[in-house]
Order: C-alpha cells, then sequence, then structure tokens
C-alpha cells in the first residue's frame, strides 16, 4: 500500500497538544503520516489548490478538524471547499449541521429522536411567540448558532416576553428559535460516540443559581453512567446527524417520563488532565476509535 499522509487541526489547550501526540505516533505505527497544526485561516486558495505552508492540502489523504474554539468564518469556508475534494472527519455537511440548533432538531425529529419541543418562526411573526408562551408557560429564546450557553434566554411569562422583544427586534435577526423549557433535575449526560461506537458517558451539574449545565456557566462535570436506553438514544442522534465523533447532550424529561436530546456537539473535548484525575480515563479508547476511522477513511484500492 503507498504511503498515506493525513492533515490535523486539533485544538492545543486543555490538553489538546498531548491527544494530538498520542494520535499522531498511533497513526505512524499504521505508516499513516500527519501534518499537524493546518490551521486553515493561515491557508490560501489559488486556483486548484489550497496551500498551507507549501502543502497542498486537498491533495492529503484525510482531513481531521476538531478546533472548536477557533473556528471562523474563513476556516469554515474553506473547509466546505476543501470537503468537496478530500475526505474530513467530521464531513462538512454533518459539520455545519451540528453547528445550528434548528436544524439539528428538525433532523433529530425527522429521523424519530426525541427533542425538547421547537418552533421556529420568520422575525415579523412574533405574534407566534406569543401564541405558544401561552401555550408552553416557559420557553428558552436560544441563537441556533451558539455554543456554551451563551445567549440562552428564559422566558417566564408572557410579560417577560413582551419585555424582551423590543431587544429581539433591535438584533436584527432573521428569525426567533425557541424551545419548551424542559422540566429536569438541572443535570444532563454528554455521551461520546466515535464511529457509531459507545466511548464514555460524564455528566455535568448546573450551579445552584443556573439552569444551565454548560461549564462555561458555572456547571461542573462529574462521574456518570450511561444506561442502555441512553446509549442507545445517542447513537440513534447521531447516525441521524451523520457525525462520525459526536458528543451528545442528554436530559430526563421529567414531565413526559423520556429522554430527551438536547444537542449534537460535533467537537467533544477529551478529558482535561483535571478531569482524567477524576477519574474520566476515555481518552485512551477515543483516541483508538479515532485512528481506527482514519485508518478505515483512508484505505487505498488495489
Ligand atoms: N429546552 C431546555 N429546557 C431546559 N434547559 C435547557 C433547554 N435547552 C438547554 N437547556 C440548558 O441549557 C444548556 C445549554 O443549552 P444548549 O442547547 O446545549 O446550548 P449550548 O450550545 O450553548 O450548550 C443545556 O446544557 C441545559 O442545561
Ligand atoms: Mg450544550
Amino acid at each position: 500500500m503507498s504511503n498515506r499522509t493525513i492533515g490535523m487541526w486539533l485544538y492545543t489547550n486543555s490538553g489538546g497538544d498531548k491527544i494530538a501526540k498520542k494520535i499522531i505516533k498511533k497513526l505512524k505505527d499504521r505508516d499513516i503520516d500527519t501534518i499537524d497544526n493546518i490551521n486553515l485561516r493561515h491557508a490560501i486558495a489559488k486556483n486548484a489548490n489550497i496551500y498551507h505552508n507549501g502543502v497542498k492540502v486537498n491533495k492529503l489523504d484525510l482531513f481531521f478538524s476538531y478546533n472548536a474554539g477557533e473556528q471562523t468564518q474563513y476556516q469554515t469556508y474553506l473547509y466546505q471547499a476543501l470537503n468537496r475534494v478530500v475526505p474530513m472527519i467530521n464531513s462538512y455537511e454533518s459539520f455545519a449541521l451540528t453547528e445550528d440548533k434548528f436544524h439539528t432538531s428538525f433532523v433529530l425529529r425527522n429521523h424519530g429522536v426525541k427533542t425538547a419541543d421547537y418552533k421556529l418562526c420568520h422575525r415579523d411573526d412574533g405574534h407566534e411567540l406569543k401564541k405558544i408562551i401561552k401555550k408552553w408557560d416557559k420557553m428558552i429564546y436560544k441563537p441556533t448558532d451558539g455554543w456554551g450557553g451563551v445567549g440562552l434566554t428564559k422566558i417566564e411569562n408572557e410579560a417577560s416576553l413582551d419585555m424582551l422583544m423590543p431587544f429581539l427586534n433591535q438584533m436584527d435577526l432573521r428569525y426567533f428559535y425557541v424551545e419548551k423549557f424542559v422540566d429536569y433535575d438541572n443535570t444532563d449526560f454528554r455521551v461520546d460516540i466515535v464511529n457509531g461506537e459507545f466511548v464514555s458517558c460524564y455528566g455535568r451539574k448546573a450551579s445552584g443559581t443556573d439552569w444551565r449545565t454548560n461549564v462555561t456557566a458555572g456547571g461542573s462535570v462529574f462521574m456518570r453512567e450511561a444506561n442502555d436506553e441512553i446509549i442507545k438514544l445517542a447513537k440513534k442522534a447521531t447516525k441521524a446527524c451523520g457525525v462520525d465523533i459526536a458528543g451528545v447532550d442528554i436530559i430526563y424529561d421529567r414531565e413526559k417520563e423520556e429522554y430527551i436530546v438536547l444537542e449534537v456537539n460535533g467537537i467533544p473535548a477529551f478529558a482535561t488532565p483535571e478531569q482524567e484525575k477524576m477519574g474520566l480515563n476515555f481518552n485512551d479508547k477515543k483516541i483508538d476509535l479515532i485512528v481506527d476511522l482514519i485508518d478505515q477513511r483512508t484505505k487505498k484500492k488495489g
């Protein structure tokens, strides 16, 4: 078999640099070379090629993109172009899907995956929000492209919606996306899936005053096992979104008495060194599954 070379861009903070080294070594053991730190921010497209530090990125056998924090519009634009000629993990389509909360919920629902009830309407149809708050009692306004719990606004009643509307109207949005506020115990399950296989599960708990479990919103990570139902749901959501690597956020709806998927993350973080000390020891398993996946995807015919 001729030599294979892949490109990689993986976050370097929170232990990411160590993870990258392990992946590169394990790929090398399988005769796969890695060109690391291909940040498309510094790439230039010229005619048939996308150049990064003299490397024609479009000639690589695969590109592994794993950096949520530093993704700019320019990078995603090149990600999309590159994906037309090179296999990528995750594929651009699935990456873009999971970056959008409405599109994700829409696809999940159409694949029979339970999610929070939601409604999307044109910005001029604000009266739809009035109708829905009457029905739902409490809801959450969500920017469709946010992360880390940023911009989520809990709307407790009609009066608070009336207060919020002028601000939303000022923001020059194209649409409104709202979810029914799910009655849950302020904890969630984060389930990691790679190549259709279960990797690990841990829990997150909102801090005393907040209803959001995000660590960036003061939430904390704790050891928590998944049951078969949760794993099955996470796999189904991952498949529906078409992502090779996923971190599926699941909560238990106390009113409907069922697990629901809150979101599918296309770039779920590895356990940080601190979390590893706590006992979260899934990194090696996740690395092995990713290496297997890259190996499979780059196998050349004949
Ligand atoms: N419909 C909902 N009902 C109750 N809590 C929610 C709902 N949606 C989100 N949350 C809480 O807010 C957090 C962030 O929401 P999420 O949709 O995952 O956005 P982000 O991408 O910002 O993490 C979740 O982890 C959960 O704790
Ligand atoms: Mg989330």
